[in-house]
């Protein structure tokens, strides 16, 4: 035994008894409860002091039980601490409820546990204007990392002059910014463009698009998005097929450019014989190439996209897809050409061709045969010395 212990041990023994005496029946709610919003669009900062009368007894293990969700939801999250403050994010769309409850365990207790009363807060973020006038359908796409775009529509009720205003906000700004690109139809803004450093994943993406108009306020939207669940990579590259066996095609292809993670992406690849439809095959955890089983070697075509896989995000967008690669030999640079189609616009061509030169090679004949009999009649005339024979025949050409 160190001295510390010493010292602990027999501090223990010296208070025990009073330890005792302040066994408590009941306890007081915290006070002071209050919700703040330091203005990052969603989070939201809860505050609360300790019941006067618990902050005398120090022996006591004192906690805080939060519950808080938006006023008509269900959803709610219970957290338990020690601290005074709390902070999470919040759908500033709707009105929050937090409530609090004081509880204090063991030493003062015996073992079970004593909860106060709860309080309870009702916090409403700014809603001014009309519910129509807000945003409809954010729709955001990160593209293949290198940029999002997010696109609005116009609320179903709003004055001719609106003008939204898009403001973000993640942890490593220190105030909401507002979008430096907007994206503009007829002059109004109804979308952001952000450029690859403006964006972040893995963390609160917040927006919020308010706006404003010379008739009236308009009611803010506010938005919290995880960014690496909304990305659509570019299609895949130089896919290559080459037949290995009689009855087996390897597909080879590359990843799309850019900074995208090969081991995050996963494949479909789709092939089709000269009739048949497309067939779907999924290629996991980043594989870039595969066989495939065909009945006979005949004309097959491939085609290759891409999606970010689930070891990597919870969701994501289908890139579109490669263009389309035929074996044989034959490559078509357009995305869904019909084979069938192709084959009989030659067949057609083909007909035209071989009847065109039918024709003109029995019109020569034709035209031969009729000179060499005007050549015979001449030659037969001026033996006969007759001139109007020889009028007559003057009239045929070709
Ligand atoms: C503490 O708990 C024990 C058993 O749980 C019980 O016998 C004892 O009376 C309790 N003491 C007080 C002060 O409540
Ligand atoms: C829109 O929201 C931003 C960020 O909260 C704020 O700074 C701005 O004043 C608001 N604009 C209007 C017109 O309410
Ligand atoms: C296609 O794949 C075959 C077999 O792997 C290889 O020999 C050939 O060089 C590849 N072609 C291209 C254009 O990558």
């Amino acid at each position: 035994m160190d001295l510390n212990s010493v010292a602990v041990f027999l501090l223990a023994i010296f208070l025990w008894p009073s330890v005792i005496s302040e066994m408590l029946t009941s306890v007081d709610p915290p006070t002071e409860l209050q919700v703040t919003d330091p203005g990052h669009l969603g989070p939201l900062h809860i505050r609360w002091k300790a019941p006067l009368s618990l902050t005398s007894k120090n022996v006591c293990v004192v906690r805080y039980m939060l519950y808080y969700c938006n006023v008509d939801s269900t959803n709610c999250k219970r957290v338990i601490t020690k601290q005074l403050e709390y902070t999470d994010g919040f759908n500033l769309n709707k009105g929050i409820k937090v409530t609090i409850q004081t509880w204090v365990k063991e030493q003062c207790m015996n073992g079970t546990e004593l909860h106060s009363n709860e309080v309870e807060i009702v916090y409403w973020p700014p809603m001014e204007g009309h519910a129509d006038s807000k945003i409809r359908d954010l729709q955001c796409i990160v593209y293949n990392l290198e940029y999002m775009d997010c696109i609005w529509q116009n609320g179903t009720n709003v004055p001719r002059d609106i003008n939204y205003a898009l403001y973000y906000w993640h942890e490593e700004l220190e105030q909401a910014v507002e979008c430096n690109n907007y994206i503009k139809n007829q002059g109004h803004s109804i979308g952001c463009h952000f450029q690859s450093d403006e964006i972040i994943e893995f963390t609160d993406f917040n927006i919020c698009i308010n706006g404003s108009s010379e008739m009236g306020q308009v009611r803010p939207a506010y938005y919290t998005l995880q960014l690496q669940d909304l990305v659509e990579a570019a299609a895949p590259d130089k896919v290559n097929l080459t037949f290995t066996r009689t009855d087996t095609i390897y597909v080879q292809w590359e990843p799309p450019a850019g900074k995208m993670k090969p081991h995050c992406l996963e494949y479909e690849v789709q092939i089709r014989g000269k009739v048949s439809d497309w067939e779907s095959k999924i290629i996991p955890k980043g594989a870039t190439s595969t066989f495939l089983n065909v009945t006979a070697k005949s004309m097959y075509c491939v085609r290759v996209r891409a999606t970010v896989n689930m070891f990597c995000a919870d969701d994501s967008f289908w890139s579109d897809w490669s263009s389309v690669q035929c074996l044989p030999g034959q490559s078509e640079g357009g995305k869904d050409v019909i084979i069938k189609l192709n084959f009989l616009t030659e067949l057609i061509v083909l007909i035209a061709l071989a009847s065109v030169a039918l024709v003109l090679c029995m019109s020569t004949v034709y035209c031969w045969i009729r000179w060499k009999r005007s050549i015979a009649k001449k030659f037969n005339m001026l033996l006969n010395d007759d001139t109007k024979n020889m009028e007559k025949s003057s009239s045929i050409n070709c």
